[in-house]
């Protein structure tokens, strides 16, 4: 089956299978079971009691260990790649060599070089490579990406995420490369057109002991002016998911725990008058005013997430167009994550990032290109 074989299915479902049935495969594995536009053919898993688990008893979905099975199964279009990180590389690129389109779960690779072979696979063979970045389809966060690229909240200030609680302290990935990937893939859909991360630092804590970072912290220099920070944390006792974009009209915060109220609009905030419009004896005191308008809380579809990452990547296969998270955007993420990962080892030292321009392998990069922001290494 190639990518343009199953393009032309018009009308009738997408044959897809998921590898992978641990804790994520199963949430995919019920959101294609119960979307019209899919007919769920396998569950892969090489555990295949997990698979079975996971489908119950009565299922009818074919159960194998064996991945080759799968890709030589006609029906099959698509593939939905729910295994650890360090497997997305062989697994997806195996699926598309066979004409599948994949879906692959955030991070899109363990390493951005990985990430590159996927991008550059899928555009070669002409197939849909969408990453499964959740948080960009719940509704808060469309609707705090529609309140962005409209211009009502006014010039980007700030953006602040909070995503921390008890975590399981995982043996092959860190907090960093655990829960980073959702924030940068939140800040990357809310972000205007024309304005991307230019720089990165963060810092990052192992006071457990446990032989990767626990903690972290990260900062990205935009290149509109603005600021944006991310917290993670496995080890904080209280669970807190909040987001806070600062612009010059209005902020808003989305608290993903707060059900009644996830997104709350604040017309506050802070002006600049000009030097010209004070006295000359007010000019030290009077520069600031402050704005202290309502507080709104817009309705918000209520959806679960997942429903949109399978729905928009059955229209991408449908149409042809690139998903919201495509193969370039999960790149762009992970071109964060290494970035970040190597500010952390150089004690916090800014490291430029490439931006939109990712096609460069890093590693094949000048030094110059690679050497953490001048001025600031060598303080
Ligand atoms: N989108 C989200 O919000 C979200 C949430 C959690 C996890 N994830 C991502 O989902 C992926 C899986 O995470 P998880 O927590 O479910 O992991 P997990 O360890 O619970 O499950 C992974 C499963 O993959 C199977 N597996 C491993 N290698 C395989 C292979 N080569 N072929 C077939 N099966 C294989 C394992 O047997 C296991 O059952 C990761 O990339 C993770 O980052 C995404």
């Amino acid at each position: 089956m190639t990518g343009d074989q199953a393009t032309s299915r018009q009308g009738q479902p997408i044959g897809v299978a998921v590898v992978g049935a641990g804790y994520w495969g199963p949430n995919l594995v019920r959101n294609f079971a119960t979307s019209p536009e899919y007919r769920l053919t396998w569950l892969c898993d090489l555990d295949e009691s997990r698979a079975v688990r996971a489908l119950g008893p009565y299922s009818t979905v074919g159960v194998t260990d064996d991945l080759a099975t799968v890709l030589a199964d006609e029906r099959v279009d698509a593939v939905a790649v729910a295994t650890p990180a360090a497997t997305h590389l062989d697994i997806a690129l195996a699926a598309m060599r066979a004409g599948k389109h994949v879906l692959v779960e955030k991070p899109l690779a363990a390493t951005y070089a990985d990430g590159l072979r996927l991008v550059h696979e899928a555009e070669r063979a002409g197939l849909i490579l969408m990453c499964d970045h959740t948080f960009c389809y719940t509704p808060a966060v469309q609707k705090m990406r529609a309140m962005v690229h409209s211009g009502e909240l006014g010039d980007l200030h700030f953006f602040d995420s909070v995503r921390i609680n008890l975590g399981l302290v995982q043996a092959d990935t860190d907090v960093l490369w655990d829960l980073a990937p959702h924030d940068i893939s939140i800040l990357e859909a809310v972000l205007p057109p024309g304005v991307e991360a230019q720089s990165v630092a963060a810092h990052a804590a192992d006071p457990i002991g446990a032989g990767r970072p626990c903690v972290a912290f990260v900062t990205l220099q935009l290149t509109s002016g603005a600021i944006a920070h991310f917290h993670v944390n496995w080890l904080s006792p209280t669970k807190v998911r909040t987001t806070m974009i600062g612009g010059s009209k209005r902020a808003l915060l989305w608290d993903d725990l707060n059900p009644q109220q996830r997104v709350t609009v604040f017309d506050r905030g802070v002006d600049l008058i000009p030097a010209e419009e004070v006295g000359e004896q007010d000019r030290e005191t009077a520069l600031i005013s402050y704005r202290t308008g309502d507080l709104t809380s817009p309705a918000l579809a209520n959806r679960e997430a997942l429903a949109g990452v399978v729905q928009e990547f059955a229209d991408s296969i449908r149409t042809g167009r690139p998903p919201l998270t495509d193969g370039r955007s999960g790149l762009r993420v992970l071109a964060i994550l290494e970035a970040a990962s190597q500010s952390i080892a150089l004690d916090g030292i800014p490291m430029p990032l490439r931006g939109s321009q990712v096609d460069l392998d890093p590693h094949e990069q000048s030094d110059l290109e690679l050497q953490p922001h001048r001025a600031l290494a060598d303080r």
